[in-house]
């Protein structure tokens, strides 16, 4: 079924699945390899997971299919399409300060995903290397000491030149296809690497299941232990749930404007969001397992990825080789979700300035270079420049941290409240009921939550995270 835009004027996916699987390709990414595991490590396993679950189904996939309908009513960057639902609505075109918000945290959150982008290929440099050293059935990093290996992660970071140069190598690669379009370039990246992917991921959990530690990953993963849910680990799931599936950055909204009309918008936001959150829970079930059964602690933070996995593929057989078809793995993610993110901007610059996509998108690439050289300096010789340490959120946190903190904690969820608030309260209901592809009992369900429940557990939990002390003084006093 070929999905061919209305305006021929405007480049489309080339059908329904290429839109399904570039979605998913932006979607799909470090969020879900490194970001989630993470952050489940850090804010204590089983409480954040099932929140984390709770908030996709909740909050995520309402707003997801909100942003989607708004860029397909809009068939512009995201700007102009709310700006156009809005007017359309006798509503104020300011509303498209939200949008721009989102492009602003899209071109923010390239700056520094290119730099993990980076750190990424160095790895795989690295279990090149030491393939061709090793050999296939070999393990990883043979005759290197545990504290070696350890070592081999600072003094990448530490590196500038090298995470600087990795940095713009990943940017490249990115320009590369978004400059080709739609479906000359990024449909493309989608449609050849994110079935490898796929079989990548299945193949390698398949092979830690069976050989690594399930239960205690089981265990540490789903087991749900109430106090642990504070506001901070609330915060962190909602904003994990956010970035993971690209939202409040009006990356769907860009991605929705190429869709055709006869595709069916809640259908396929379900597709997305159902594929986003089975790849995070399986990248756990694939990491995890390796990581117990090599008797390591699941530390959070980013060491999980580039100190404790590596140290595990110390331990397994083949353990080089599958090394190195992890980071591949993981590489092909991060280039399907950088090429949704630099889409963002450059489709804005290209509707905006009426430029040639291959000098907006240049000039974006020009732009996330140089923001993202400070990021991937910030783990070295920059990494006493705390920018907005004198915040509490931001204490402590260079650069890179700062940017991310700054757009899954505070833009991407209040974009998402507003988006909310926009479909559900202030565009004509007409309007919305064309594009979102729900009846019934599923039309009404949806429209409490955008309504209701999104921006009002937006709120709590934004104000939860930010001022934790605040609320819970609150919650006391509330509960006598
Ligand atoms: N969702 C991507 C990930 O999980 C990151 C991303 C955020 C991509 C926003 C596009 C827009 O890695």
């Amino acid at each position: 079924m070929v999905a061919k835009l209305d305006s021929s004027a405007r480049e489309g996916w080339s059908s329904r699945s290429a839109f399904i699987l570039a979605a998913i390709g932006s979607a799909v990414g470090l969020g879900n390899l490194v970001r989630f595991p993470a952050e489940a490590g850090a804010n204590g396993g089983g409480a954040f997971v099932l929140f984390y679950i709770l908030c996709i189904v909740l909050i995520g996939l309402p707003v997801l299919l909100s942003e989607t309908l708004i860029g397909r009513h809009g068939q512009a960057a995201a700007p102009e399409s709310y700006r156009k639902l809005a007017q359309e609505s006798g509503a104020s075109k300011h509303w498209e300060m939200v949008a721009s918000l989102g492009v602003f945290s899209a071109f923010l959150v390239l700056s520094f995903y290119c730099v993990l982008g980076g750190w990424v290929l160095y790895y795989i440099g690295l279990f090149l290397s030491d393939l061709a050293t090793t050999g296939v059935s070999g393990v990883a990093f043979d005759g290197m000491s545990f504290e070696q290996v350890d070592a081999l992660f600072p003094a990448m970071i530490g590196n500038g030149v090298i995470t600087s140069i990795t940095n713009l190598v990943f940017l490249f690669v990115t320009l590369i296809f978004v400059a080709r379009g739609i479906s000359g370039g990024i449909e493309k990246v989608a449609v050849y690497l994110m079935p490898t992917f796929f079989i990548l991921l299945v193949g390698l959990t398949i092979y830690s299941m069976i050989g690594g530690a399930m239960d205690q990953t089981v265990a540490y993963l789903f087991t749900f232990e109430p106090e642990k849910l504070t506001g901070e680990v609330m915060l962190a799931a909602v904003g994990q749930a956010f970035f993971s599936l690209s939202l409040g950055v009006a990356g769907m909204v860009t991605y929705g404007a190429y869709v055709g009309r006869d595709v069916n918008l809640a259908g396929t936001s379900a597709i997305i969001a159902g594929a986003d959150s089975a790849v995070a829970l399986i990248a756990g079930l694939c990491i995890f397992p390796i990581v117990f059964a090599a008797g390591l602690a699941p530390n959070g933070g980013l060491g999980l990825m580039f100190q404790t996995l590596p140290h595990a593929f110390q331990e397994i057989p083949f353990g080089s080789v599958i090394g190195l078809a992890f980071f591949i793995m993981v590489a092909f993610a991060a280039l399907t979700s950088s090429v949704a993110l630099m889409e963002v901007p450059s489709a804005w610059v290209i509707d905006r300035f009426k430029l040639a996509r291959p000098v907006a998108v240049v000039l974006v690439t020009l732009g996330a270079a140089v923001l993202g050289t400070l990021s991937a300096l910030s783990t070295g010789i920059l990494s006493g420049f705390h920018p907005l340490g004198f915040l509490p959120m931001f204490e402590g946190q260079g650069v890179l941290d700062t940017l991310d903190t700054f757009t899954s904690k505070l833009t991407m969820p209040i974009c998402a409240l507003a988006t909310a608030v926009f479909v559900g309260w202030i565009a004509e209901r007409r309007l919305v009921d064309a594009e979102n592809g729900l009846e019934g009992g599923l039309h009404k369900f949806w429209l409490f939550l955008v309504r209701w429940f999104c921006p009002i557990a937006l709120f709590l939990i934004l104000l939860g995270g930010i001022l934790p002390q605040q609320m819970s003084e609150l919650f006391a006093l509330i509960g006598g």
